[in-house]
C-alpha cells in the first residue's frame, strides 16, 4: 500500500460504505427467525459495495471457501486499480444474534497492505486479549488464568479483584470460569460475538479488561485488526479438535497450527478497520430504518495515526440507491 496517507484515508470511508451497506441489509432481517437469508443479503451488499474500492484486493478472512459464493477467502475485490490490498471481513457478526433479535450485532470490515492478515480457516481459536496498559508480554496462553490475571492487574495497578473477564458463555468454558472466579476477578459472560469482545479492552470507557477463551479463528484475526488500531493486546492459537481442523489449518497454509499467533501475525502493517452496529451494543447504536432511509452508527480506526473516529450515518435510500 502507498506510504502517501490520502489513499489510507479515503480506504477508511471506503471500508465503512461496506459495513454500513451490510448493516443496513441485515436489519432487515432483525428477529425474523433466518440466520441464512440474513447472511445471504449482508453478504450481498457488502460484495457490492466492496466492488467500488479503489484497491487490487484480495480477501484473507471472509466468508467461505471458492464456490461458496461471494466474498470467499482469495476472491479478487475492488476496482483493480488501486494499491494492493488484504481484506478481512464478516458481513454479519452474530447471524444468530440477528436472526433472534438480539443484542450486539455488527458488521466489520478491515484492510491493511498486502500480506497483512494471517488467512485462518474457520475453526475455533483460544484466545486472550488486554488493552494498551497492559505490556504485551504479561499475557501468555500457556499460563493459567490466575497467572494471566495476576500479570494483568500488575499492569494495570489494580487488584485482581477489580478486573473484569469477558468471555462466551459456552459449556466448554466451564473449567475457565471456575478458574477465573477463584482468582477473585468479575466475570462478564456473553451470549455471542467475541469480535466485540475481545475488542473491548481496547476501548477506552468499557468496563472489560480482559477477554479470555475459545471462539472462532476468523473472528479472533478482526478483533486482532481492531486492537492494532486501538492500542492493546493479544494472543491466539488455533484450537485443532479432528484430523479435518487439522487439515483446514494446512489448507489454508498454515504450517504450524499449535503456534501461539501475535498480533501483528494476525493483523501486520498498516490496519483500516471499520464497523457498523446492525443491532443495539455496548460500543454502537443499531441500524434506524424508516421508509425512505436508514442511520447507521459506525467506528473507524487506524493503526497508522491511533485515530479512533465515530460516524453517523444518515442515508437517504430515494437518491442513494440511484449511484
Ligand atoms: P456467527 O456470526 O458466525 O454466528 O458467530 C457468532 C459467534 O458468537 C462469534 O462471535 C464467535 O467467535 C463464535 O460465534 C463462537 O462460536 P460458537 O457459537 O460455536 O461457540
Amino acid at each position: 500500500m502507498s506510504d502517501d496517507i490520502a489513499p489510507d484515508r479515503n480506504l477508511a470511508l471506503e471500508a465503512v460504505r461496506a459495513t454500513e451497506a451490510a448493516a443496513i441489509a441485515a436489519a432487515r432481517f432483525l428477529g425474523g427467525g433466518d440466520e441464512r437469508a440474513a447472511d445471504q443479503a449482508a453478504v450481498s451488499a457488502m460484495h457490492r459495495a466492496i466492488g467500488k474500492f479503489q484497491v487490487d484486493g484480495t480477501v484473507r478472512i471472509g466468508e467461505g471457501d471458492a464456490g461458496d459464493g461471494k466474498l470467499f477467502v482469495g476472491q479478487k475485490v475492488g476496482t483493480g486499480t488501486g494499491p494492493r490490498a488484504d481484506v478481512a471481513l464478516v458481513a454479519i457478526e452474530g447471524t444468530s444474534i440477528v436472526a433472534r433479535g438480539g443484542y450486539n450485532a455488527l458488521s466489520v470490515l478491515a484492510m491493511a497492505e498486502e500480506g497483512g492478515f494471517l488467512t485462518v480457516p474457520d475453526i475455533y481459536m483460544d484466545k486472550i486479549a488486554v488493552g494498551p496498559e497492559v505490556a504485551p508480554e504479561a499475557i501468555e496462553l500457556d499460563k493459567s488464568p490466575g497467572e494471566n490475571l495476576n500479570a494483568v492487574a500488575e499492569c494495570m495497578g489494580v487488584a485482581v479483584s477489580d478486573l473484569q473477564v469477558c468471555l462466551l458463555d459456552r459449556p466448554r468454558h466451564g473449567q475457565l470460569v471456575a478458574a477465573i472466579r477463584e482468582t477473585g476477578a468479575r466475570i462478564q459472560l456473553i451470549m455471542d460475538g467475541d469480535v466485540n469482545g475481545a475488542v473491548a479492552p481496547g476501548l477506552a470507557n468499557s468496563p472489560v479488561d480482559v477477554y479470555m477463551g475459545i471462539g472462532g479463528a476468523p473472528q479472533g484475526v478482526l478483533a486482532a485488526a481492531a486492537l492494532r488500531a486501538l492500542g492493546g493486546g493479544m494472543q491466539g492459537r488455533l484450537v485443532i479438535r479432528s484430523a479435518d481442523d487439522g487439515a483446514k489449518a494446512r489448507d489454508a497454509g498454515i504450517e504450524d497450527p499449535d503456534k501461539k499467533l501475535t498480533l501483528e501475525e494476525m493483523a501486520g502493517g498498516h490496519v483500516t478497520l471499520a464497523a457498523t452496529g446492525i443491532t443495539q451494543g455496548p460500543m454502537l447504536n443499531g441500524v434506524r430504518l424508516a421508509p425512505e432511509g436508514a442511520v447507521t452508527h459506525s467506528m473507524v480506526m487506524r493503526s497508522r495515526t491511533g485515530t479512533f473516529r465515530y460516524i453517523e450515518g444518515h442515508h437517504d435510500f430515494r437518491r442513494s440507491r440511484k449511484d
